[in-house]
């Protein structure tokens, strides 16, 4: 990815360059049809996005998204085959629903209306990924339309510019202010990136083994809760932390690996193992036995993102915004302890997405695409290909 190259587009199989001469000005209105395949949900959006890239004005005409993590449950995780399946199935559907719900009377109109189709290229499941390429550049041919490619995590850090009015989050009217930093937690991520500005990113660290949604899941199969477990260990923590509270604190505390690491790295495996271990030694026998080893799970896991984010924030002392995306972001705890941690540093304002946003959808890749029109870094590609180990700034 060469974050300042000259802008190609596909258009078709011709190529065509946009130079910053031709660029479109600064924000001006663009439709945008985003689609989402890089794991097990299926998504597809339309997007009207006008304004700075700070703090844009979106509208979303239309969202469909399908999850199938129902169909993985039977095997603790993502089943890449039938993943791909399910989205060669559901994307037709998926697309004449949004287009449908985003036209209010004349269906070729929103078509001709579009001005750019985004798509996911990686990070995540190839077969999965292809299969969502394959669907744009098929619709990129017939309609015309450029095709640009997008990085599912540049989808999660921009996931927070959507707030809508239901949305609680404090940084509702804040602009998003860079240079940021960005706390990516997912299914498969946990990183720590400097944002230096729209588009312009360095990983500083990440997980060297599990990433922290993946330990999440773990423990909920070994506590006997169904995939995707981190939002039912999360409940179930809260419960556990109320016991704690009433009693004399926490008499179970698990291993918070490379806490005092002199770098920005992860790594959950051995957290995961703990709880392994705990659990062969002291079975199961109460709900409060459950909710206790959730607590102490949880507060290990978040213990080390907020630490690892706190010594960034030092290193980094010009970052003015924190931003949290990826699955895990919908977790409580973890939020409420960034925001605490965030005192010590009050020129920082937190950004985290709205519930809905925090897990994989196509609105994120919308707006990483709005993201890269604008700032004139979207990517010079001759041909999209699925990329399954895409990393942000490489
Ligand atoms: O970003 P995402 O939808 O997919 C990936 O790109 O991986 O993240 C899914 C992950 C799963 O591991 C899921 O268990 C976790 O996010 N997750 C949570 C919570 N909600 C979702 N983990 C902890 N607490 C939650 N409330
Ligand atoms: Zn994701």
């Amino acid at each position: 990815m060469r974050p300042f190259g000259p802008i190609v587009y596909r258009l078709g199989h011709k190529l065509f360059k946009l130079g910053s001469r031709v660029r479109l000005p600064v924000g001006s209105q663009m439709k945008i049809l985003a689609i989402e395949t890089s794991c097990d949900e299926t998504a597809v959006a339309l997007l009207e996005i006008t304004g700075l890239r700070e703090s844009p004005n979106v509208k979303i005409l239309g969202n469909s998204l399908f999850s199938q993590s129902h169909l993985h449950e039977q095997y603790g995780g993502v089943y890449p085959d039938l993943a791909k399946r399910e989205h060669q199935k559901n994307l037709p559907i998926l697309l004449e629903k949004t287009l449908k719900d985003s036209s209010t009377n004349n269906l070729q109109e929103t078509i001709n209306n579009i001005g750019y189709i985004a798509v996911t290229q990686g990070p995540g499941l190839e077969p999965a990924l292809w299969t969502g390429i394959t669907f744009a550049e098929n619709l990129g041919k017939k309609w015309q339309k450029p095709v640009i490619p997008i990085d599912h995590m540049e989808g999660h850090i921009y996931s927070v510019l959507y707030q809508d009015k239901f949305s609680i989050s404090n940084s509702q009217f804040s602009k998003l202010e860079m240079p940021a930093l960005a706390l990516l937690v997912s299914g498969g991520h946990t990183e720590l990136v400097l944002v230096k500005n729209f588009g312009v990113y360095e990983i500083l660290g990440k997980t060297r083994d599990d990433a922290v949604g993946e330990a999440f899941d773990k423990v909920a199969r070994m506590l006997g809760l169904s995939y995707p477990g981190g939002p039912k260990v999360s409940k179930l923590a809260e419960k556990g932390r109320t016991l704690n509270t009433d009693s004399q604190g926490p008499t179970l505390v698990f291993p918070r690996p490379m806490i005092n690491s002199n770098d920005f790295d992860f790594s959950y495996s051995g957290l995961k193992t703990a709880v392994l271990y705990w659990l062969q030694k002291h079975p199961i026998k109460t709900e409060e036995d459950k909710e206790n080893v959730a607590c102490a799970f949880e507060d290990a896991a978040v213990d080390v993102l907020v630490e690892k984010t706190r010594k960034a924030l030092n290193q980094y002392s010009e970052v003015k915004t924190l931003i949290l995306g990826g699955g895990v972001a919908a977790n409580t705890f973890l939020k409420k302890r960034l925001a605490d941690m965030l005192q010590e540093f009050p020129s920082v304002t937190l950004h985290t997405p709205q519930s809905e946003l925090s897990t994989d959808n196509a609105i994120m890749i919308g707006l990483a695409a709005y993201i890269r029109i604008e700032s004139g870094t979207t990517q010079e590609n001759q041909e999209i290909r699925a990329r399954g180990n895409l990393a942000l700034g490489v």
